[in-house]
């Protein structure tokens, strides 16, 4: 199957409520013959309206991370748990949902045929819902952090998400989760041997 009948499909999925208030599903974008797949929780509100994933403001931290640890972003394969933008309105704007257990349930399937068909060595997963949806339980990111968790096909590696980083008020504390964030992707480069 070509990738405009992939997107086709995806953006006919009814699995779960959020396609509703989505204006598009976001699929996964990248080398097809990537050894590292990025993975992170769902489209934002850019995302959202770009198709694309990881465009917005923690798609621009995690540019500047990858760039950091050496990894050139088009050799590697980013993608989403959920597919579709979760979504509440606070006055004007769409504020960011966290996605239920039951819609990363519902959107598993088309992270699996990602993975089946790219069959990367490594997995990163952005954030607690990335890395419940590829580990298939609640993740503690600080404590399951900076090494790889062996899966049949692939290794995993949980790190902070993008977004986290920027959420952080405090700025010390911020260039922490970058510089930890910087670091596991750069594990996770060498880990997949995609250093620039
Ligand atoms: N956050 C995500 O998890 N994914 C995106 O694509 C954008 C923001």
């Amino acid at each position: 199957m070509d990738a405009q009948h992939r997107l086709d499909e995806l953006r006919r999925c009814r699995r779960c409520p959020l396609w509703a208030r989505a204006t598009q599903a976001v699929g996964g974008e990248g080398d097809e013959r990537a050894r590292l797949m990025l993975v992170g929780e769902q489209p934002g509100q850019e995302e959202d309206l770009a198709g694309k994933p990881f465009v917005g403001p923690a798609g621009r931290l995690l540019d500047h991370a990858l760039s950091e640890a050496g990894i050139a972003r088009e050799r590697v394969y980013l993608t989403n748990a959920v597919k579709h933008f979760k979504w509440e309105p606070r006055g004007t704007r769409r504020m960011h949902k966290t996605p239920a257990q039951r819609e990363i349930e519902a959107c598993e399937i088309w992270l699996q045929q990602e993975l089946a068909r790219i069959r990367p060595r490594i997995v990163v997963a952005l954030g607690a819902t990335a890395g419940r949806a590829l580990l298939g339980g609640p993740v503690t990111i600080s404590m399951l952090r900076g090494r790889a968790i062996e899966r049949d096909e692939y290794a995993v590696l949980v790190t902070y998400h993008p977004s986290a980083v920027l959420r952080v008020p405090e700025k010390s504390r911020q260039q922490e989760l970058f510089a930890a964030l910087v670091e596991d992707l750069r594990l996770a480069a060498d880990l997949a041997s995609v250093k620039n």
